[in-house]
Formats: structure tokens, sequence, C-alpha cells
């Protein structure tokens, strides 16, 4: 029997590229039943082998009573994936029409109970919603790669979502350890994206202006603030930047930091800037290729996670060490 987590046992997981494939893994980790669906031929052997070379880091993180991989089952047809699910994830490309004819799809098949939640990391949920039948079902449940790792999901609604579905989606994604957040407002970009970017700009400008090295502006980052910032955002963070008054004395004293807002670029992203971009990276990375980047980068966001451990929003009670 699989696990019931807010009344879900088995999700849906519709488009099994780098982000369904994901999904997929964390929902297994978790005890779920999953079915993945995606036109792609060889679209399933990708999402097995993804789920094998993502398992080590669930079972490091801690499997569910139950959590196997046997639950999955792979179809072509979303039509077929969506049969007595409880919960659907689409993480289909980033493409509105598309978008709105598999919510049309999917929402004359589903029961009015099942939730349709989209990764869509660009697209508003009031138009993904336009078309389907039960509207208020649908929210946005934007996951942050490798959902199998990242716990942030972004929850919104659309004008016609209700507010039942809103609270559902969070309590689900709250009972199988994600940690999600509410967007009151939809917003282009989202919360997190939204902030990455600002950061991302001026990163741009600094390196634009010959400040410093691609690699030192990262430096800047990896081995400064960007620490503290896996344990406290920048509200927490300057409240304690202004000692024992807090934020109100951050307020009082430091003008709130906002005196080099006026100071801050906003540069062109140029052909030169961007070659500039591009070479500076490659100083910076050597020969270390991308997957292995990429495997350093998650054996390392595992270890912090597991260090912040009692902050973490994972049930220690269905927790089994794998
Ligand atoms: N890549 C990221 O970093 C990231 C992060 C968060 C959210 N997202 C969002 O997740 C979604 C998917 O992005 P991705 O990077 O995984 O894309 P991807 O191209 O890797 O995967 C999309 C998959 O959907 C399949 N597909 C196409 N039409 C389909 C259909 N009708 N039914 C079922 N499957 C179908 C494709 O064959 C493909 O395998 C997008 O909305 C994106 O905005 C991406």
């Amino acid at each position: 029997m699989s696990r019931d987590y807010a009344g879900v046992r088995r999700v849906a997981v519709i488009g099994a590229g780098t982000i369904g494939s994901s999904w997929a893994a964390y929902f297994l980790s978790r005890g779920l039943e999953v079915i993945a669906s995606d036109p792609k031929p060889e679209s399933e052997s990708f999402l097995r082998r993804y789920i094998t070379a993502a398992w080590p880091s669930l079972e490091r993180l801690g499997l569910a009573a139950g959590a196997s991989v046997e639950r999955l089952r792979f179809v072509r047809d979303p039509m077929t994936a969506i049969e007595g699910a409880d919960f659907v994830q689409e993480n289909i490309p980033e493409r509105e029409k598309l978008k709105i004819d598999l919510f049309e799809q999917l929402g004359s098949a589903l029961p009015i109970k099942v939730l349709i939640a989209s990764s869509s990391s660009g697209l508003p949920i009031s138009r993904l919603q336009s078309r389907c039948r039960f509207p208020e079902r649908c929210v946005l449940g934007h996951p942050f790669n490798p959902p199998h790792i990242i716990p942030l999901v972004e929850v919104v609604g659309g004008v016609l979502t209700s507010r039942a579905a809103v609270a559902r989606a969070m309590a689900f994604y709250r009972a199988i350890g994600k940690r999600p957040i509410h967007l009151r407002k939809e917003v282009k970009g989202h919360v997190a994206n939204r902030l990455q970017s600002a950061l991302w700009r001026e990163a741009v400008h600094l390196l634009a202006e010959g400040v410093a090295s691609v690699a030192d502006i990262d430096t800047a980052i990896s081995h400064g603030p960007g620490l503290r910032w896996a344990i406290m955002g920048p509200y927490l963070t300057f409240h304690l930047a202004g000692g024992e008054g807090g934020m109100r004395q951050f307020m009082h004293h430091f003008g709130g930091g906002a005196k080099l807002w006026s100071q801050l670029g906003s540069p062109v992203l140029t052909p030169k800037l961007q070659r500039s971009i591009i070479q500076g990276v490659a100083e910076e990375t050597g020969e270390r290729p991308i997957p292995q980047l990429a495997k350093e980068r998650d054996a390392s966001l595992i270890a912090i996670y597991e260090a912040l451990g009692r902050n973490s929003s994972r049930p220690d009670e269905t927790s089994i060490k794998g």
C-alpha cells in the first residue's frame, strides 16, 4: 500500500523531462505511486536513468517507509497517466498554448477533487486554467531545480483558483517534506527567480564595469553571503545586521541598507559582454565538465541540507535512512 499524504497516494507526472523526472524521483522517495507520461519514446529511459542516478541522494536524505522505484509506471498518453491519480504535477515544455490545451484535456476527465499543479517558471496559472473544467482546482506549484533535492515550492493561485485548492496544494507539498510558500499574487518569475535575477543583474554589471573577474564575483557570493542565505533570507539576515536592536535599528542606523540602491547597475547584455561572461566562466571552471560540476553541486547541497537538519521540513517520523 502506498503512503497517503493529505489524501494523495498516486501522482500523475505529466512531462518527464528534466523537471518531471526529478519530481517523479522525489514522489517515489516519499512512498507515493507515480504514473509518468511523455510522448517522446526515449523519455522512459531518460526518466528511469534519472531516477536511478538520483536514488542514492534520496536514500541519504531519508526514504519514507515503502518508498520504491517499483511504484513507477510510464505511459505515453497523459489521459492514461491520470487514471486514478489523486494529484497531477504538469511539467511539459514552457509553451502557453500547449499547456492550455493540456489543462483543458486533463480537466475534462479528472474529477473536481483532483488538483492540477503546473511547474511553469514563467506562465501565469490564470492563463493555463482558462479552458480547464473546474478551474478552481488549478494551481502553480513551481519547484526549484532539482526538485528532488531543493525543498522550495512556490504555490500560486490564478483568478479562478479557490482558496481551498491553494490550501490543499500547500498541505500536500508540506506533507511530503517540501517547503512551500504561498504567493498572494501572480507575478512574472514568481519570488525566488526574481530575487536571483536581481543578484544576477548586479553580478553582470560588476563584470561589465571591470570591478572583478567572473570567478571573484562568484566567490563573493559562494564564500560570503551565500553561506548565510542557506540559513536565513535577506530579511532575517539584516535583522541580525542591526545588532541588539534588530531590524528597527537596521532601519534607523543604516537607512535600511537603501543607500546603495541608486548605485546598482542595469547592464545591457551586449554580444561583447556575453563573450566576457562565457570566457570568464570557462576560466573559472577549467577542464571540469558540466556533469561533474552538477554532481559536486548536488553532493554539497545534500551536505548543507543534512547540516541544517532540524530546520528542514522533512517529516522525521516518516523517514528511514537508506
Ligand atoms: N528546467 C528548470 O530549471 C525548471 C525549473 C523549474 C520549473 N521548470 C518548468 O518545468 C517545465 C518543464 O521544464 P523542463 O526543463 O523539464 O523541460 P524539458 O523539455 O526537459 O521536458 C519537457 C518534457 O515534456 C514532454 N512533453 C511535451 N508535450 C507533452 C505532453 N503533451 N504530455 C506529456 N509530456 C509532454 C517532452 O517530451 C519533454 O520530455 C516548464 O514549464 C518549466 O518552466 C523548469
